[in-house]
């Protein structure tokens, strides 16, 4: 029997380990961040359309080692404000084009002329750089690094125009397409503006002014009259910062630290980056060009002014978001040290961390204050029981196709299971063999098989907008698996009994456009996993669970 003193000894021996051993597990995950990318590394991007010639997008080299560089509330003593661009006056737009055209007049290899402002989108999308110490590349898309990346982003370049005015107080117009007058192209952007250097030939021309915008667009949604994409609009963004964007994870995207590989392009990202972000980048580009260019593809984006302005938006939306009750930033520590790398106005290169972009009043820029209508675009009920499947609705069977028409099928969950452990979150899974060149969007709804193209989305009964493309392999053809998480759903539309539900799938392809290809059903199912679980959409999609 060990004695007293021995018993005390054993006691803070094992203490002192634990506290050992805490220390290293703490400090091996607060080191675990995003280290800023490593400038020497910069190669040609890695993900360059095929048809596209990759180009070196590599920022100049410093000739000294980059400071770190944060934000202070002296910095905030007079706020610039950001404005909507629809309401810009000539004055205004007189400015900006100003701005630019000094911009564009710099050498092009001062990190602060546009061609190099423009590289930088390339380089930390069309992944140029590894990130320090690690052989991964650096992307800053499909996960939480995507609104502290652009935010800084646009923090140093709205202030070297500012210096090229030698206007402290000028500020970036935004583009807030979610409000019914701004839901054009602004016309300073347009191509029938005055200021040629803010517009842009690639661009899709049937999407110039007054079009109005298609936040839920895909593949080519945007036929319909415009006050129904008003409205689609205002559901699209409801579900962007309301419905689906109720945690921090679902509205940054996934995490991303140090040594991750990148998540494939529409992976991981949070419900803004998506949409509206993705879409109105897609809804700008020129689709017959390679890649959709400019706006269409990272590489090319941001040679287009409009990308500032869209940007703009994007990053007003998470001031908004976070606005709301109950919201807040990631607070995970490898989330606020993530490190990205600027060349400020004076010219200079520095250390930026993610962490550090979370207020914007910090930063010196405020937004005018706009309505937000779309706050109020509330889904509606549609069903009021059970859903089941009667003669009248079209089935999807096994080996179906689904491209051409709406279909419906009975998928099986376990309700004993969500109620035995309820931080398992029900995924409706539905695993397609993909054989086209196009990509589509297939809308999926739940309990509503009446469900077909001109259903709008502003139910409960919505679930979100699958985008089939190319994915598990290289030659157009391949397997793919969605897993979508309905536990919200199925709170919301009383299924949570239910050990049998009805998932509506419509292919959202106008005629207009024809489709060449297939893409198959080849099951549905539901399974249990936590929230924001990682998963691979291409393993065990080839052997799929069978329809229940
Ligand atoms: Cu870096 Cu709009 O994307």
């Amino acid at each position: 029997m060990p004695s007293s003193q021995e018993k005390k000894l054993l006691l803070l021996l094992l203490c002192c380990l634990s506290t050992m051993l805490l220390n290293l597990f703490m400090g091996a995950a607060s080191s675990n961040h995003v280290l800023a990318p490593n400038m020497s590394s910069c190669h040609l991007p890695l993900d360059f359309p095929s048809a596209e010639t990759p180009y070196d997008c590599c920022a100049p080299s410093s000739p000294y080692p980059p400071r770190l560089f944060r934000p202070n509330s002296s910095s905030s003593s007079s706020l610039r404000i950001r404005h909507p661009a629809y309401a810009a006056d000539a004055a205004y737009a007189a400015k900006l084009a100003r701005a630019y055209m000094l911009m564009q007049a710099l050498p092009p290899d001062d990190p602060r002329s546009f061609v190099q402002q423009a590289n930088i989108h390339c380089a930390y999308c069309n992944t140029v750089y590894n990130q320090m110490f690690s052989s991964q590349v650096f992307q800053v898309h499909n996960s939480w690094l995507f609104f502290p990346f652009h935010r800084w982003y646009l923090y140093f370049h709205e202030r070297i125009l500012a210096r090229l005015l030698g206007d402290d107080s000028f500020a970036l117009p935004f583009w807030n397409y979610d409000h019914p007058d701004g839901a054009s192209i602004p016309w300073l952007f347009s191509g029938t503006s005055a200021y040629a250097i803010l517009s842009n030939a690639l661009r899709d021309s049937s999407h110039e002014f007054p079009a109005t915008v298609a936040i839920d667009f895909n593949v080519d949604t945007n036929l319909r009259p415009p006050e129904d994409q008003r409205r689609e609009n205002a559901n699209a963004m409801y579900r962007a910062l309301i419905r689906d964007a109720t945690t921090p994870e679902s509205f940054f995207g996934w995490d991303y630290r140090h040594g991750d590989a990148p998540m494939p392009q529409g992976y991981g990202f949070g419900t803004v980056e998506s949409q509206p972000h993705n879409s109105v980048h897609r809804w700008v580009g020129n689709r017959s060009a390679i890649g959709w260019k400019d706006m269409g593809s990272f590489y090319s984006a941001a040679h287009d002014p409009i990308f500032y302005a869209h940007h703009a938006q994007i990053d007003r939306l998470w001031d908004l978001w976070k606005a709301m009750p109950g919201h807040k930033d990631i607070e995970d520590e490898d989330y606020r040290n993530a490190e990205f790398l600027f060349y400020n106005e004076e010219g200079e290169l520095v250390r930026v961390k993610a962490g550090d972009a979370s207020n914007s009043t910090m930063l010196g820029y405020v937004y005018k204050e706009v309505e937000t209508p779309w706050m109020n675009a509330i889904p509606e009920k549609r069903s009021f029981a059970p859903a089941k499947l009667g003669k009248d609705d079209t089935v999807c069977n096994e080996g179906e196709a689904i491209e051409k028409a709406s279909c419906s099928i009975a998928v099986g969950r376990d309700p004993e299971v969500s109620k035995a452990s309820p931080w398992l979150h029900d995924h409706l899974g539905l695993t397609v063999y993909y054989n086209a060149t196009q990509a589509m969007n297939v809308d999926v709804y739940l309990n509503l098989p009446a469900a077909n193209a001109t259903t709008d989305t502003g139910c409960k009964e919505y679930v979100t907008g699958v985008r089939f493309n190319k994915f598990c392999v290289e030659d157009q053809v391949g397997y793919r698996t969605v897993r979508l998480d309905i536990k919200e759903r199925l709170v919301d539309l009383n299924l949570t009994e239910e050990s049998s539900i009805i998932v509506t799938l419509v292919p959202r392809t106008p005629p207009s456009l024809s489709f060449s290809g297939s893409i198959t059903l080849l099951s549905a199912f539901v399974e249990y996993t936590l929230p924001h679980q990682r998963w691979d959409d291409c393993v065990g999609a080839r052997s799929p669970t069978p329809i229940l």
